[in-house]
């Protein structure tokens, strides 16, 4: 079993379904600079500890440079007898400084603590970029609710016609989601920031390693205080993905709505050219793909959390092969939303809003009635009575094909004599979109207050 990591106590090498098997060189590779990085620092505290003389550590640092240098070009690849990306590195090195020196770095360390090292270190700075991201979302939000301070459309709640809204109010209420999305990919990252290295394959070392040195060097905040748990533990995996999949599951939402308003039968948007595609039969059509690949995706991304947490029900302490299954999800979780985020941020950026279409919608199916019977309620009625008025006056509106506003003086006060023609002041969208002025409600004054608040939180993280 030349070159392998554990040929020592076995007679014969795999056979070829094991190795098949136990292979995971195909998705771990993207460990390699930071296997490479570890080793370095690995490298030094070994010489700390007296076990590699300043002579081969400098020999060691050199070929593990090159190394790094040699997998950064494609130079160094996996060979089909490496079993994992580990293994082949120190192939790899041995190649580079031969086996007196090369075949000294193992000491102290196994691949369990390693694998758990370089996970973490392949995760903080995957969320990182994918926070960049979403971030990237939210300003084009932000944009387009800036450049739409007065638009108006209409609410809705089980998908019918409620209250009229500002559109910008509406744009805003996506990025909140994302922004906290971000807060937790941030919280996540302090839990993340510990190091199982110098763990071992479970109980620890006895080489007199220093593992908080190793931890520093790697940019975590600590070395983790127990190396069982250390080895073992992957609730900071299944906690990326699920913020990841929480991303995706914010971003569907806005993705779904995007998919009705490019309907003619909303109307809302057209999608440019650049973010849609067409049909290769139907010459008319433009297609809202990226935002029916973000909805589609988002199932994927949940699959790859519930998957991830399915495989760590229940295992035994310490290290269970069954761990090495924990990388390829969050891998695709993390690839997913690279090739999303962008799109959905060029799709919003350039999402092209007709206003008129909304505004003219905004009071159709009687949502203002609301309005009508907040007005009562300021006149001193009871506002059990104002709804039964309000809903008197839909029902008298429906029954003539008109809308509240068209109800004369007449019929309003025959439904209730409070109903005096200064209701009407209410009966415009822009009048009950006004009278929202709480902290939080779609009046434009709080729209513009919110709309400062989000690009300041996101500014900040
Ligand atoms: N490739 C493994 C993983 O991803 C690490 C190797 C640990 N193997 C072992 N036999 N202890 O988890």
């Amino acid at each position: 079993n030349e070159g392998s990591l554990w040929g020592g106590r076995f007679a014969s090498g795999p056979a070829a379904a094991m190795a098949a098997l136990s292979k995971s060189t195909h998705f771990d590779w993207v460990l390699a600079p930071y296997d490479i990085r570890a080793s370095m620092a690995h490298a030094r505290v070994l010489n700390g500890a007296g076990l590699l003389t300043p002579q081969d550590l400098e020999t060691m640092l050199d070929g593990l440079q090159r190394l790094a240098d040699d997998v950064a070009s494609g130079a160094f690849v996996a060979a089909v007898s490496d079993e994992d990306v580990h293994g082949a590195l120190e192939r790899g090195l041995i190649d580079r400084v031969g086996p007196e020196v090369g075949g000294r770095l193992r000491a102290g360390r196994s691949r369990n603590d390693q694998v758990a090292t370089l996970f973490r270190m392949w995760l903080r700075d995957a969320v990182r970029r994918v926070s960049v991201g979403v971030l990237d979302v939210v300003d084009a939000l932000a944009t387009q609710a800036a450049a739409h301070p007065t638009a108006v459309m209409p609410g809705k709640t089980h998908s019918q016609a409620a209250q009229p809204v500002l559109l910008a109010h509406h744009l805003l209420a996506h990025t909140h989601p994302l922004l906290r999305d971000v807060q937790r990919f941030a919280d996540f990252d302090t839990r993340a920031a510990v190091s199982p290295y110098g763990s071992g394959a479970l109980a620890g070392s006895s080489l007199g390693l220093s593992p908080e040195k190793i931890a520093a060097e790697l940019g975590f905040d600590s070395s983790a205080e127990n190396s069982i748990d250390a080895t073992s533990s992957r609730d900071f995996a299944a906690e990326a993905a699920f913020v990841l999949a929480m991303t995706a599951v914010d971003l569907s939402r806005f993705a779904e709505e995007v998919i009705s308003w490019s309907t003619p039968e909303y109307g809302y948007v057209t999608l440019a050219d650049a973010w849609s595609t067409g049909s290769s039969i139907m010459p008319q059509k433009k297609n809202p793909d990226v935002a029916e690949l973000t909805r589609g995706k988002t199932g994927r991304l949940i699959g790859n959390l519930t998957g991830l947490l399915a495989t760590l029900k229940a295992q035994p302490l310490a290290y269970n092969r069954d761990l090495q299954e924990d990388k390829e999800p969050v891998f695709d979780s993390v690839a997913q939303l690279e090739l999303l985020l962008p799109a959905l941020t060029g799709l919003t950026a350039t999402l092209e809003f007709h206003t008129e279409r909304m505004a003219e919608l905004a009071p159709a199916g009687f949502t203002l009635a609301t309005d009508i019977a907040e007005w009562m309620v300021r006149q001193g009625i009871a506002f059990r009575v104002a709804h039964e008025a309000a809903g008197a006056c839909v029902r008298a509106a429906e029954a003539r094909g008109v809308g509240l506003a068209d109800l004369t003086d007449e019929e309003l006060a025959a439904i209730d004599p409070s109903l005096t023609p200064a209701v009407r002041e209410v009966l415009t969208v822009e009048g009950s979109i006004s009278s929202r002025d709480a902290r939080g409600g779609t009046a434009a004054v709080q729209v513009a207050h919110q709309l400062g608040g989000v690009r300041a939180t996101a500014a900040t993280l």
